[in-house]
């Protein structure tokens, strides 16, 4: 079968695509995400799309599996369970009730994960052994992979580095929990602190003609560029936070690289300047300038979808 099916399930759309074997993304299509309040809603949306994408590369017949990244994701039991940017609380059976619709054998993994499989399928992680992903979205996810294996840990969970507390007395999470490295580092975070540091000073910045409530990550960079003080200290600020959490992670797996992807992660020397500072900066002596800090290099329209699609290939037919 000549075909794979990549989708990633995010907070805000969701993405899927059809791809062949070396790794080009040939058609795709999306919907929006929180537009459905019921998951049977949601799951029938996205078949409407997929199913005719899928008719012009000669229908299911051709799809060897399909590969699906979402939050909380589980591999073992193709379920979401408790995702904080998901509208539908519960455990959801993800995985059988596409597999059941489409008639394509169908693997789902948390969505770090399946950006960490594509970055060692197509990106910039082949070749490497040990290596933690980290996704700026969102929310904030990981894949760590040592000796050549992702970790899914005893559950199928393991990899949750969003959620380790940066301040215990800090910003709500989603997850019902305060100060997780989450509301600080993913995209939504970097518009929570604007937000912060817009009430706690007077300065002029460009970001003061946008209504409070409608500033995003974006905004944030556009004023950056333009050279506007405070938005360059929102990504010091965010980067400090997240280099100072990745020197921990350090600790944890002695990495050889740690690979940055989603929008965030584009923001070039704004964020990864003070990333790779404070890593530098908060690493054991023993990791002192070993640590490569690298983005992704899956290409970058459809990177989660081929990120994704690569654990299609690994689908065993039932
Ligand atoms: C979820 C993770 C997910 C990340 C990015 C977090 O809130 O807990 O499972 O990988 O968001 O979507
Ligand atoms: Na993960
Ligand atoms: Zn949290």
């Amino acid at each position: 079968k000549p075909y794979v099916v990549g989708m990633d399930i995010g907070g805000t759309n969701t993405v899927f695509g059809v791809v062949d074997s070396r790794g080009n993304v040939l058609a795709s299509d999306s919907v929006k995400t929180q537009q459905y309040a019921e998951v049977n809603e949601y799951v029938d949306a996205v078949c409407k799309k997929l199913l005719p994408l899928l008719q012009q590369f000669g229908g299911a017949e051709k799809i060897k599996g399909m590969g699906v990244g979402a939050p909380n994701g589980n591999y073992y039991s193709g379920t979401i369970e408790f995702a904080p940017n998901l509208p539908w609380k519960g455990v959801i059976p993800l995985a059988a009730m596409f597999e059941e619709r489409l008639g394509i054998p169908t693997a789902l993994t948390n969505d770090a994960n399946a950006a960490a499989i594509g970055e060692m399928t197509y990106g910039a992680a082949r070749g490497l052994k040990d290596f933690i992903m980290i996704t700026l979205g969102t929310g904030v996810g990981s894949g760590i992979v040592i000796n050549g294996q992702l970790v899914y840990g005893h559950d199928g969970f393991a990899g949750e580095l969003g959620h380790v507390v940066v301040d215990p007395a800090g910003r709500q999470c989603g997850c019902g929990r305060k100060g997780c490295l989450e509301t600080y580092c993913s995209a939504t975070g970097v518009a929570r602190t604007a937000r912060e540091f817009l009430v706690a000073r007077s300065e002029p910045s460009l970001l003061r003609n946008i209504p409070s409530e409608e500033i995003q990550s974006k905004d944030v960079y556009d004023a950056a560029v333009k050279g506007d003080k405070l938005a360059l200290e929102i990504f010091e600020f965010t980067g400090k936070v997240l280099g100072t959490a990745l020197a921990n992670f350090v600790a944890f797996s002695s990495p050889e690289a740690i690979i940055l992807f989603g929008g965030l992660a584009k923001s070039g020397d704004y964020i990864m300047k003070p990333i790779q500072k404070a890593l530098e900066e908060n690493v054991l002596n023993i990791y002192k300038g070993k640590t490569k800090l690298l983005l992704s290099q899956l290409k970058d329209a459809d990177a989660a979808v081929l990120g994704a699609s690569a654990l299609g290939w690994e689908v065993r037919e039932s």
